[in-house]
């Protein structure tokens, strides 16, 4: 069957203007999230060969990365005139300098000379960039300062010696740079991504932490884990929120980038009822979909029992050990009896309970669960937020709402504070390094101190290491479980293509028809 001649793609709009219409602050919902705009079918198959395959690095190294605007750093990175940030790309490489109050420079990391590299780390308050190699020296401005021996260059022309600049577009606080000096704008490539953001722009969000990790499969592959919540079911079924058929989730699709509303049960199969756990101090969870138990034992095993009877003890990488039942989520193995996290900040359930009591006391009768948890976001946020927090919708505060803008950024909706950024490792295109930012709204008292440095992980770091990163670092660590093999397979397959999903993988399906327009096939 032809594209053109499947169906239209069935979407959870509907079910969203319905979440909108009961929201306690509707009359302060943005006008974005009235917008819909679904990608219709097609293409659904891609081929294998984008991902695994060193001609299509090459030709991204050509087409997209030489002429993309490309999220390079954050004005957190630069508390000062004159502190510079190396931006890497393929085998790129490139360094941005905070020339004045307000400006922004950013310069091919290679000096004139013999071509060292001027900086392979950051500096802070320079006011030249000397190459040491020979110490050449450039003013922060790119002008030519200084030759050590400048008379045994014959003919050197010091007005030609500048460093030669690429583009730099600001938006929203982060530093693009595009190689492209031909690149139309910035603000044309980002289009009206900002309307999205119009509760809490970036302006007012400060960098709060910054991970980075190396991992070993392409950076596409890594990227589109972090593209859908379709993954959530299987993956991480411990946070599965709304029903057994995980429809929590709207997507869009705009010009160059694509959105999704993640905001509990938008039409669901009811989730089973099953009994509540002992809380005596055992590391214990239940699927919410199967029931079936798994049990901290220690030593990195876990006891695993079905609402049957039936059990069996596993590894924390879900292999057998001993018992009826032999095999289990390999996912909530891990989440129970793999590393956790040094030093995790536990809800007190009992003060909980009183925040929940007092929300729905506030709300009155007849509130939904998604108006309680908002309203419990709402009065948390009133410790930074005074002014701001009793107007902000409900949306804002129970959603999880991710963006992704071709090729590699995706930040998160205002009040959550997640942005990712993917990126080949280096000229290898079998690993990647994925950055994640948390991006925090800025105190009304204006106090606060943004973190100036990457926190760096390697292959074989646990996320946990991160504890920055709080319950997200467990998360990651379930979707390493995937990653690397996701990447074998495709390695393995027989089949030429992988197949998406018309909706739950519209961002997908939308990010690979702008890579078909810029990087094409073979
Ligand atoms: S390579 Fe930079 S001064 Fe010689
Ligand atoms: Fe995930």
């Amino acid at each position: 069957m032809s594209p053109a001649a499947r169906a239209a793609v069935k979407t959870m709009d509907d079910a969203f203007e319905a979440i909108l219409k009961a929201d306690t602050n509707a009359d302060n919902i943005i006008p974005a999230f009235r917008r819909n705009a679904p990608l219709q079918p097609g293409p659904a198959l891609v081929p294998v060969k984008r991902y695994t395959s060193r001609a299509y690095h090459e030709r991204e190294k050509e087409r997209l990365w030489s002429r993309v605007w490309q999220m390079a750093a954050h004005e957190d990175d630069f508390p000062n005139v004159g502190d510079v940030v190396p931006y890497d790309i393929v085998d790129k490489s490139f360094v941005i300098v905070r020339v004045a109050d307000d400006e922004y420079k950013a310069y091919y990391n290679a000096c004139l000379h013999r071509g060292r590299k001027l900086r392979e780390s950051r500096g802070k308050s320079l006011t030249e960039l000397r190459c040491p190699f020979h110490g050449w020296t450039w003013n922060l401005d790119g002008s030519l300062k200084v030759v050590p021996c400048a008379h045994d260059y014959n003919g050197l022309n010091k007005e030609d010696e500048a460093l030669p600049e690429v583009q730099v577009g600001r938006w929203g606080r982060f530093i693009f740079i595009n190689p492209d000096p031909e690149a139309a704008p910035l603000e044309d490539h980002v289009g009206d991504l900002a309307s999205n953001f119009e509760f809490l722009p970036f302006e007012r969000r400060y960098k709060s932490a910054h991970v980075a990790k190396v991992i070993r499969a392409n950076w596409k592959v890594v990227q589109e884990a972090f593209m859908e919540s379709y993954h959530v079911l299987m993956t991480h079924p411990q946070i599965l929120t709304g029903g057994a058929n995980d429809l929590c989730t709207k997507y869009d699709a705009f010009q160059n980038y694509s959105r999704a509303i993640r905001c509990g049960a938008l039409e669901a199969d009811p989730m089973p009822d099953w009994d509540d756990l002992p809380q005596d101090g055992i590391s214990r969870l239940r699927h919410p979909l199967t029931g079936w138990i798994y049990e901290d034992q220690g030593d990195g095993k876990v006891k695993v029992t079905t609402p049957r009877g039936d059990s069996g003890l596993f590894t924390a990488f879900a292999e057998w050990i001993e018992g009826d039942l032999k095999d289990a989520n390999p996912h909530l193995c891990l989440w129970v009896s793999g590393e956790q996290l040094k030093e995790v900040r536990r809800v007190n359930p009992a003060e909980n309970a009183d925040l929940m009591v007092k929300a729905a006391e506030k709300l009155g009768e007849g509130a939904s669960a998604m108006a309680i948890n908002a309203e419990m976001q709402r009065q948390a946020l009133k410790a930074i937020l005074p002014e701001m927090a009793e107007s902000i919708p409900d949306v804002e505060l129970f959603s999880s709402i991710f963006f992704t803008l071709f090729p590699n950024w995706h930040p998160w909706g205002s009040f959550n504070p997640i942005n990712y950024r993917f990126r080949p490792n280096g000229d290898n295109h079998e690993e990647c390094i994925m950055e994640c930012m948390y991006l925090t709204p800025i105190p009304e008292d204006g106090n606060y101190e943004p973190v100036r440095e990457i926190h760096w992980l390697g292959a074989d770091d646990d996320w946990t290491e991160a504890p920055e990163l709080g319950m997200l670092a467990m998360i990651f660590n379930q979707d390493m479980r995937n990653l690397p093999y996701v990447y074998d397979g495709m390695k393995a397959t027989a089949r030429e293509h992988l197949r998406f999903a018309d909706y739950n993988e519209l961002k997908l399906r939308h990010w690979h028809q702008l890579y078909g327009e810029w990087v094409g096939d073979e």
